[in-house]
């Protein structure tokens, strides 16, 4: 069939990785958050039907989208030129920078980059808050050895906690969220300006559709009471 896809043309099966609150998360075995919501709430308002989320690796989002496993992806992926030219995101719909996560009340506690010199840094494969971590490691304020990359962002908290490791890099919303719940701190933030945007294929011309919707969701204040549920 053209144009195949996971599901028909009028279903619109969402991809996510659940271990980023409040962006997306499991709570009793089920797919909650802001990203849920907002995608079911697009996707439903352009008129499709919403296929059953899967919960992926972050690095198998794209290459799981590119297979018609998934249709769309939803996991406050931040809009980046090399992922640019595997997919195509909707408009941004959030804006972002990374936080330094430390125990809280320990003895680290970094103000700054410099701060974190020769110490053992985590964060999630393949994200953004890799990329950062990875930059330091190049300008050669952390060692090789001293980069641990996690699965999840909820094992590079524990790994934090359990003092495996001294700091950990994340989007700012979900180190706040973290902080807000567990025993840890944010120190400082390294100002990315990210913004994230939903991705779907380069040739799935339903995109527009769902960059209508969102425009249609801020209007209307849905996006505003989603926000109000999810961050406050
Ligand atoms: N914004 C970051 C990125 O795009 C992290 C996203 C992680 N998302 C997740 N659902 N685990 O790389």
């Amino acid at each position: 069939i053209a144009g195949c896809s996971s599901g028909s043309d009028d279903t619109i099966v969402p991809g996510t990785n659940a271990a980023f609150a409040p962006f997306e998360y499991k709570e009793d075995g089920e797919i909650v958050g802001f990203d849920i919501d907002l995608a079911e709430a697009a996707i439903d308002r352009a008129g499709y039907e919403v296929g059953d989320w899967s919960d992926l690796k972050f690095g198998s989002l794209i290459p799981s989208l590119n297979n018609n496993d998934i249709d769309l992806i939803a996991a406050g992926m931040t809009i980046e030129p090399d992922r640019q030219e595997q997919i195509d995101f909707t408009d941004p719909y959030w804006e972002s920078n990374q936080s330094v996560l430390v125990q809280s009340g320990g003895d680290f506690q970094p103000e700054g980059e410099s701060d974190l010199e020769g110490s053992r840094m985590g964060a999630q494969k393949g994200t953004t808050g890799e990329s950062e971590v990875e930059r330091l490691r190049e300008e050669g304020v952390i060692a090789e050895d001293d980069l641990k990359r996690y699965n999840n962002y909820v094992l590079a908290v524990e790994d934090l906690e359990a003092g495996n490791v001294d700091a950990v890099v994340v989007d700012q919303p979900v180190a706040n969220n973290f902080a807000a719940g567990r025993d840890v701190s944010v120190s400082f933030v390294i100002e990315t300006g990210e913004q994230f945007g939903m991705g779907m294929r380069q040739d799935d011309d339903r995109l527009a559709d769902i960059n209508d919707a969102l425009a249609e969701l801020r209007e209307d204040g849905t996006y505003d009471d989603l926000v109000t549920e999810w961050f406050e």
